[in-house]
């Protein structure tokens, strides 16, 4: 459930006419809801109702401050993969102790900046990191919390490219050789270790991978403790998917992942993390664009929008789908006609959809792709050096622009001619 529907013909972010918004804003933006990504936090911290636990959002999904600050503002943590992360997440305000440190490939000036800045924990990804944060933290005089994200080797179903709990993905390290990292994470005088850490990848729409992956945890949380580590808590990572598509889909919700992890894990008396990011951020926002020529091909019509694969790089990477819906509401029973709907980067790739079936569009009417408000804003490029397009949060009545759109200057400014040249 989303908070961007018709009212009186026209759509609305909660309370205001997204036309409103393009009109004060220029096209094309990003916009996002106070009350979906609020509702969308709430489910999962409900869903961990009864277990010790904290929702720290990927902030990956959705980066801008606004949005970190609403979620911070209701409990979330954070959980970060980059110092520029980190940055972002100490910036909106959220405390270190509820920042999680992900990632594959942690610098040793990022661990190190964590470490200064306070953090929750780290999830180590390799033994050589292990050794890293380690020294890094004794030359500090701290000790770093640590879990080791673990490789369960579970297939999760989904698309290629977000798969990440196969022993052939770079993540993690696989759960055979994890005892032996764990005895030697404990003679480590810079690490505190805590907990176990698990990610299977994302868009997940069955809850059967998780299971499979939590309970292989459950059973290495038990043999880790008889092995004598003081396993406390449980990071099992983000993933659950959202539904793209108003029709068919229904993913699993968030009370029957949190009750599959009460089953799972619930006996071992662990705090419990979460780091979901897609179903908080997803369907909270949406990319509104509008209709620059409609043209006519061979046998097909183009819708072109001033929005671009630069913009919205989902369809090109991962063939996604997302819905895209006339701003002014059709008629019922309003004809429908094909349209390849494009953007104006010079590449096929930039296609957003072929043969999608839409009222009759013209020149300067408004649409909006649905279901954009998770690895939308955040992917986006200046390729074609087409500005970053602004990003604008809605709450009831009011909205605000959250990152402005660059004038050409600077991004021009940028560069930088050597005196040589
Ligand atoms: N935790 C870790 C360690 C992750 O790598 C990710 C996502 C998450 C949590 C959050 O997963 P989520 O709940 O959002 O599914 N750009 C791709 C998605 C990449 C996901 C990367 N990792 C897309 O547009 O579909």
């Amino acid at each position: 459930m989303d908070h961007f529907l018709y009212r009186d013909g026209e759509l609305y972010a909660e309370d205001v006419p997204v036309a409103d918004i393009a009109a004060a804003v220029g096209t094309p933006f990003y916009l996002y809801s106070t009350a979906t990504l609020t509702r969308h936090f709430q489910l999962f911290d409900d869903a961990l109702d009864g277990m010790e636990h904290m929702v720290c959002y990927a902030m990956k999904a959705a980066s801008n401050q606004a949005i970190l600050k609403t979620l911070a503002d209701l409990g979330a943590g954070m959980d970060v993969v980059s110092g520029g992360e980190y940055a972002r997440a100490k910036a909106a305000g959220v405390p270190g102790d509820r920042i999680v440190f992900s990632g594959v490939g942690k610098t040793r000036s990022e661990i190190r900046a964590a470490l200064e800045g306070g953090i929750r924990q780290f999830n180590v990804e390799s033994e050589p990191e292990l050794f890293v944060i380690s020294e890094i933290a004794e030359s500090l005089g701290k000790t770093a919390p640590i879990t080791v994200r673990v490789n369960p080797d579970v297939d999760a179903k989904t698309h290629a490219k977000i798969a990440t709990g196969k022993s052939e993905n770079k993540f993690g390290i696989p759960i055979a050789k994890a005892r032996a990292v764990y005895a030697e994470a404990a003679t480590l005088p810079g690490i505190d270790v805590i907990g176990i850490d698990v990610h299977i990848g994302s868009q997940l729409t069955d809850l059967a991978p998780y299971e499979l992956a939590y309970l292989k945890v459950a059973e290495l949380t038990e043999q880790l403790r008889a092995d004598g580590h003081d396993i406390r808590r449980l990071d099992l990572g983000g993933g659950l998917g959202i539904p793209y598509t108003r029709s068919n889909e229904a993913p699993p919700l968030p009370s029957d992942y949190g009750a599959l992890i009460k089953r799972t894990l619930g006996h071992l008396d662990c705090e419990i993390e979460i780091e979901p990011g897609r179903l908080i951020a997803g369907n909270a926002g949406i990319l509104v664009s509008r209709v620059i020529y409609v043209k006519e091909g061979e046998g097909r019509n183009f819708l072109i929008l001033d929005g671009a694969m630069n913009d919205l790089i989902r369809p090109a990477m991962y063939d996604a789908h997302h819905d895209i819906v006339p701003v002014v509401e059709p008629v019922p029973g309003a004809e429908q006609q094909p349209y390849d709907i494009v953007g104006p980067v010079c590449e096929s790739g930039d296609t957003f959809a072929r043969n999608r079936m839409m009222p009759p569009l013209q020149a300067g009417d408004l649409v909006a792709f649905r279901s954009a408000g998770a690895y939308g804003a955040v992917m986006a490029s200046e390729y074609n050096t087409r500005p970053l397009v602004p990003e604008v949060l809605a709450k009831g009545d009011q909205f605000a622009v959250i990152r402005e759109r660059p004038d050409f200057d600077e991004i021009i400014n940028r560069d930088t001619i050597p005196p040589w040249l």
